[in-house]
């Protein structure tokens, strides 16, 4: 394959100022992970609580489990950011994967210091979520249970409907039965719903003191039978281990369940992260000729000026190297084959708007993937697809069609990320959430939203406009109509807007980027082959 060219001045004034921009929107990332970590409303007081009472935070149990110097895969960190008044950073709700003795499992883990880490609708939508990634990606998932149960306030947000609390369960049952480890410790009140987490687990280890499981905590209890109950005596450790048998395990320490959960997974027989089943091309992997660090001046701070996502693949893929599909033609998109780790990909990357050419080549590259049996890798920084009468006449809504039905179709694992722009239908045909890729990350610059703030700006002023004719309108008023849409949509199209509703499986630092896809892809070589879909190749 061949070495990618940069045209990339990394000493130029352009670049520089660039870099600076990218490095605070970078530095914002963090100062705003870092709040979902710690911060939030009276957090303080509940995480002194939850320290005093001897219990570990939820990212210091993670860490007590997981391989030493292994890193976490966290998911969605920011869920929740804005919502509920900043009192659920992170939903209080911590999901991810890790590695237990090179074994890659799924962690949910509650954040008691959230609202005594009961389940927001947006917890709820991280926990199924991180389920659906645990079952697509064939990986056992380790419950760290530490919850009040539903978030009672917006219990109609998450009890009864398809993929509210119920479909967690549902979920959680079906995946045991495909053997796929479901193991629970229990560091904490697990009431009602909550109760049903380790109760559907195959082994569960409760923690003496903290860990409690009732179908009804003391106060219903009391309100239900008149019966006045020590929590311990109605659903602690001893008596779950000991005489009902609904836990399998007493430890006496949260170091101690930890070890024994190690020892769990040691019997599972899963496969371990580097057992590649042989599908999937892999060759010994190679770090970028260009580093990653450059992508922060190469992304223009202005969103009028044009950027190559050609300079991006160049510092994302192994070696640098590339080879690309059809150079020449529906230059709007590049697709070509590379590796990211070691393994394998079709990448497809946009430079602005989608024009009939690149459709079809998009979606000829893709049935060429789907084919040649190789992941699918998009990086999405679209305007979505070309509009006007030239483009109408030349058949654009059929031609994005193909690459939309093309990406619906292919069965190869697809990882998307969001790199800039992610307007209207270019969402959906370059694998957006809709299309089931299994990752789905962003860089704190995209957007996502059916249309650029200035575009809805015009055209749903000059619909609002239309609806007053022969109301006098005032510049001023019209000003202000203007602004009050621009407003909507760039809150709207804001990639903490997305992240906080679970859009993306994370806001990353594009400097990341490389290892998070490339233990992505880890997890779908150690997978079976997929079953192919209709394979056929689009010649048009
Ligand atoms: N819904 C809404 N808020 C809840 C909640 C729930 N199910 N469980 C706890 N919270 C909130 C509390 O209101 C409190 O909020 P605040 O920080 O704004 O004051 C915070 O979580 C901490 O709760 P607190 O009871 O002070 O903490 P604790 O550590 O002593 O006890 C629990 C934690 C989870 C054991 C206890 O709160 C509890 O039993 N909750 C109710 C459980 C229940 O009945 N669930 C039914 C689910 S169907």
């Amino acid at each position: 394959m061949r070495t990618m060219p940069t045209t990339t001045d990394t000493g130029s004034a352009e670049f520089a100022a660039n870099r600076e921009a990218f490095e605070g929107l970078v530095a914002t990332l963090r100062e705003r992970l870092e709040f979902a970590i710690r911060g939030g409303k009276g957090r303080e007081r509940s995480i002194e609580r939850h320290l005093g009472r001897g219990k570990v935070m939820v990212r210091d149990r993670i860490d007590l489990v997981i391989d030493d110097d292994t890193p976490f895969l966290e998911f969605s960190t920011l869920s929740g950011f804005g919502q509920y008044g900043d009192a659920a950073p992170g939903g209080g709700i911590v999901t991810g994967i890790g590695l237990v003795h090179q074994i890659p499992f799924v962690f949910i883990a509650n954040d008691a210091t959230v609202k005594g880490g009961s389940l927001t609708p947006i917890a709820i939508k991280k926990h199924v979520r991180a389920q659906e990634i645990a079952e697509e990606n064939q990986i056992g998932v380790i419950y760290l249970v530490d919850s009040g149960g539903a978030f009672l306030p917006l219990q109609d947000e998450i009890f009864p409907d398809k993929d509210h609390f119920g479909g967690s369960f549902y979920r959680q049952a079906r995946m045991s039965a495909q053997g796929l480890p479901q193991i629970s410790v229990v560091l904490g009140g697990c009431t009602a719903g909550g109760a049903y987490v380790p109760a559907l687990s195959d082994e569960v280890i409760m923690v003496e003191g903290i860990g409690r499981i009732f179908l009804g905590g003391p106060p219903i209890v009391k309100a239900a039978l008149g019966e006045v109950i020590d929590p311990d005596d109605l659903g602690g450790a001893e008596l779950h281990t000991k005489v009902s048998g609904v836990s399998d395990y007493i430890a006496s320490s949260e170091q101690e369940a930890y070890g024994r959960l190690r020892e769990i997974v040691e019997t599972t027989n899963q496969r371990r992260i580097d057992d590649r089943q042989g599908w999937i091309d892999w060759v010994e992997p190679r770090p970028p000729l260009h580093p990653p660090e450059e992508i922060y001046g190469i992304i223009s701070a202005d969103d009028r000026i044009p950027w190559d996502s050609a300079e991006v693949i160049a510092r994302l893929v192994d070696g640098s190297e590339f080879a690309p599909f059809k150079p020449d033609w529906g230059t709007s998109i590049h697709c070509g084959f590379a590796r990211v780790w070691g393994h394998r990909v079709g990448v497809i990357a946009n430079n602005g708007i989608i024009f009939a050419e690149s459709a079809l080549k998009a979606a000829h590259f893709i049935e060429l993937c789907e084919q040649r049996r190789i992941p699918l890798l998009f990086l999405q920084n679209t305007t979505g697809y070309m509009v006007g009468k030239d483009s109408e006449e030349a058949g654009i809504a059929k031609h994005g069609a193909k690459m939309v039905a093309a990406v619906a179709n292919a069965t190869v694992p697809k990882y998307t990320v969001l790199i800039g722009g992610s307007y209207g239908a270019g969402n959906y045909g370059m694998c957006g959430r809709g299309f089931a890729p299994r990752f789905l990350f962003a860089w704190p610059n995209s957007r996502i939203a059916t249309m650029a703030p200035n575009t809805a700006e015009t055209v749903l002023s000059d619909i609002r406009l239309a609806g007053m004719k022969g109301a006098d309108t005032t510049p001023e008023e019209i000003a202000d109509i203007k602004a009050e849409i621009r407003g909507q949509f760039e809150t709207q199209s804001d990639p903490y807007h997305a992240t906080s509703r679970l859009w993306d499986d994370g806001l990353i630092d594009p400097v990341h980027t490389r290892d998070a896809l490339g233990l992505c892809l880890a997890l779908a070589a150690r997978q079976n082959e997929p079953a192919p879909g209709p394979g056929i190749v689009y010649r048009m």
